[in-house]
């Protein structure tokens, strides 16, 4: 499937050199292409690209930016990101926001606007996204939104973030019936994945990203599952050559899906391999005590167990990815939350069609289909039996 993947072609790798702010360090950027028409953007990957403002400036429609960030990583990384664009000549405007998934909602998303429009931010005015995925997401439906749509870029800085949810233009908040139910298409101008800015992300953090990182190789990339087989623990200890490979891996997988279904019409549901359990596990657990990747880890378990209970993967793959999981210090088996609570959420989901529930489903590991054809008393089984430790590994 990777290889026939008719967009393939339109994803150039441009290996290029480029120097990080340690004069004495030079460094591997590898830059791919979300091959959009004139939305196309790139998307690099590597260490210090923080230094480096001549990889944001082109993307400017005029040299002003709003650094949207959290009262966590600004402490990180917002100096360094300010230092250079104002050494470069653009004005900047930070917006320090309050941590955590539970701020990504109306009020704070209130919060930019009222920035915004206090400083008289332009439609010229780029915003730059500068955290984890929360922040992309919420900086992105401002973007979205502000003035009909302003220009903005990703500088994410979890690994969930690098591999995922900066790429491909999804962006929005949470409902209190729903996780991101408001939001909005819309693109970024270009994503710089700094790789250094991993080196002060909490372990945990860091493996919730590998959950993301193994759906690519689970929905459509053997090649790649197996070398994560190979490499899981080099990605654990942050070999930054290893991180640099498996994002820009990440990235094409993301990059070739949206470029053929940038709206989510057909295939790009695949990406919500385990999102649907997961989802359910992260509102029925409480929002924040779960990671949104152990949730699609432990959701991604019980997708693959109903693969094996409509007899589509053998037991020995779901044991197989349930190692990898374990390996990657994610959990390898769903919460107990009952049948009912976990029906009740996955019936508020964007996959839910006619009111009927869809499902991505392993056909072979590496290859995932959508599905709406799961027997009622198969799925309940599942729910009942499946989340009380049977996919353990
Ligand atoms: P997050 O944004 O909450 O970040 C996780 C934690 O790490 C936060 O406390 C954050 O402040 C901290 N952090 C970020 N970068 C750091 C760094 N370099 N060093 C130290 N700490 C750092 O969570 P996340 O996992 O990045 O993103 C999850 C969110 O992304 C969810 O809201 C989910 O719905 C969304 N998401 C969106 C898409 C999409 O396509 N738009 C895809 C997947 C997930
Ligand atoms: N994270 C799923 C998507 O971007 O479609």
């Amino acid at each position: 499937m990777l290889g026939s993947n008719a967009c393939a072609d339109r994803i150039a790798r441009q290996p290029l050199q480029s120097r990080g702010d340690d004069a004495n360090r030079t460094t591997t950027v590898q830059t791919l292409t979300v091959a959009l028409g004139e939305r196309s953007y790139p998307i690099h990957i590597g260490p210090g690209l923080l230094g480096q403002a001549a990889l944001i400036t082109p993307h400017l429609a005029q040299p002003r930016v709003v650094i949207v960030t959290n009262t966590t990583v600004g402490p990180l990384y917002l100096d360094r990101l300010r230092g250079v664009l104002e050494a470069a000549g653009v004005q900047t405007l930070p917006i320090v926001l309050p941590d955590g998934e539970q701020y990504k909602n109306w009020e704070t998303l209130n919060r930019i606007f009222d920035t915004l429009l206090e400083h008289r931010a332009e439609r010229k005015t780029t915003l730059i996204a500068l955290g984890g995925g929360v922040i992309g997401d919420l900086t992105g439906f401002a973007a979205a939104t502000y003035q009909r749509g302003v220009p903005f870029i990703q500088v994410p800085t979890t690994l969930l973030a690098q591999v995922d949810s900066s790429v491909g233009g999804k962006t929005g908040i949470n409902h209190p019936l729903g996780k991101n139910m408001i939001g909005a298409f819309w693109q970024p101008r270009v994503v710089l994945a700094d790789t250094d800015t991993l080196n002060t992300l909490p372990d945990r953090e860091l493996s919730a990203g590998l959950a993301e990182v193994i759906k690519y190789g689970l929905i459509r990339d053997l090649p790649f599952l197996e070398w994560l087989e190979a490499n899981i623990e080099r990605l654990l200890a942050r070999d930054a050559q290893a991180l640099t490979y498996a994002i820009y891996q990440s990235c094409r997988n993301k990059a070739e899906v949206v470029a053929a279904d940038e709206r989510e019409r057909g295939q790009r549901a695949l990406l919500n391999l385990g999102h649907t359990f997961g989802h359910a596990i992260e509102a029925g657990m409480g929002y924040g005590n779960w990671l949104h990747g152990e949730a699609v880890a432990a959701g991604t378990l019980l997708a693959a167990d109903l693969s094996r209970r409509m007899g589509l993967i053998s037991a020995d793959d779901v044991v197989r990815i349930a190692d990898l999981f374990r390996r990657a210090k994610l959990p390898t088996h769903a919460p107990a939350l009952g049948v009912e609570t976990y029906l009740a959420h996955m019936g508020v989901d964007k996959k839910v069609e006619g009111g009927r529930l869809r499902f991505v489903l392993l056909r072979r590991l590496g290859e995932a289909f959508v599905t709406a054809e799961v027997p009622e008393a198969l799925l309940q089984a599942m729910l009942s039996e499946g989340t009380t430790g049977l996919v353990r590994s």
